[in-house]
């Protein structure tokens, strides 16, 4: 990790962020420093994140937001920008899977809600947040897409479709708001066992032939932890990465090779 204070004085804004990946990189960004947005359609859980960040001495704002809409997306900007002044960083991490299944088992229904929420959501954010962060003069954003991008496995086609979207949107965007000194950049995690895994799987708890089977594909030997995806995304929106736009970082423990 960089130092103490790579984000003294900065806005952040987290989706997703009373849970798993979103709140890991939430608590990170306060213990260094930032001023964190927590926004999450669970808003007992945002609330639950910054009422910890504030016992940490941080500074954090729950907000319930469903990032599938943009009347609660301009919401969320307007509210940071209330809060905080600014918008300097927004990681785009509110995401679910459709429970694991073949392509043609998933329902119409459930294409669109998964579309919905992690492609359009992904869009929404960015659209709401661009304009700020060029007025400011700059900023950073940090998409979370999945390694499913890069190399799918049966029974989440449309879910890593979704993902194959951000990682398209993200190299195009960066491109888009390069000279305006607006950095995009994309995470590629592998399974982690957050929320994340019981909407995909139905299942409260991973059994230990699905842990197995999901360790066996990743050299490193293990699962994801919110932890390492929290560094990938603290570094990406941090100064240390500022020669990095429009890339995908693969945190998977060697799984895509
Ligand atoms: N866990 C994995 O195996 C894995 C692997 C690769 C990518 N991802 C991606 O990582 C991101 C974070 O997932 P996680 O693993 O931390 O899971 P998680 O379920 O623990 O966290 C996701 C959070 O997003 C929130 N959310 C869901 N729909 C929302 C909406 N419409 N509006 C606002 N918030 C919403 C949930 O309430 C939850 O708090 C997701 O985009 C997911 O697709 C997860």
């Amino acid at each position: 990790m960089g130092s103490a204070a790579r984000f003294t004085g900065s806005s952040i804004i987290v989706t997703g962020a009373g849970s798993g990946f979103g709140e890991a990189s939430a608590r990170r960004f306060a213990a260094e420093g930032g001023r964190v947005l927590l926004a999450d359609i669970d808003v007992t859980g945002a609330q639950r994140v910054a009422q910890a960040i504030e016992a940490q001495g941080g500074e954090a704002l729950a907000l319930e937001v469903d990032v599938s809409q943009e009347a609660a997306i301009v919401q969320m900007v307007e509210a940071a920008q209330t809060a905080f002044g600014s918008v300097d960083v927004l990681v785009n991490n509110a995401g679910y899977s459709h429970l694991n299944k073949l392509l043609w088992k998933i329902t119409v229904e459930e294409f669109d809600a998964v579309f919905a929420v992690n492609v359009r959501g992904v869009f929404l954010g960015c659209k709401h947040v661009i304009p700020l962060m060029i007025e400011q003069g700059g900023g950073a954003i940090v998409n979370i897409a999945s390694i499913g991008a890069i190399a799918p496995r049966p029974g989440v086609t449309p879910y890593n479709g979704t993902k194959g979207a951000v990682l398209t949107m993200t190299k195009g965007l960066a491109l888009e708001v390069a000279r305006h000194k607006i950095r995009v950049n994309a995470v590629n995690p592998v399974a982690a066992d957050t929320g994340f895994m019981r909407g995909a799987t139905g299942k409260a708890e991973l059994s230990e032939e699905m842990r197995a089977n999901l360790i066996s594909s990743v050299p490193l030997g293990r699962m994801a932890e919110p932890a390492d995806i929290a560094s990938a995304v603290t570094y990406l929106a941090s100064e240390d990465a500022a020669f990095l736009t429009g890339t995908g970082l693969n945190v998977d423990g060697g799984r895509s090779i």
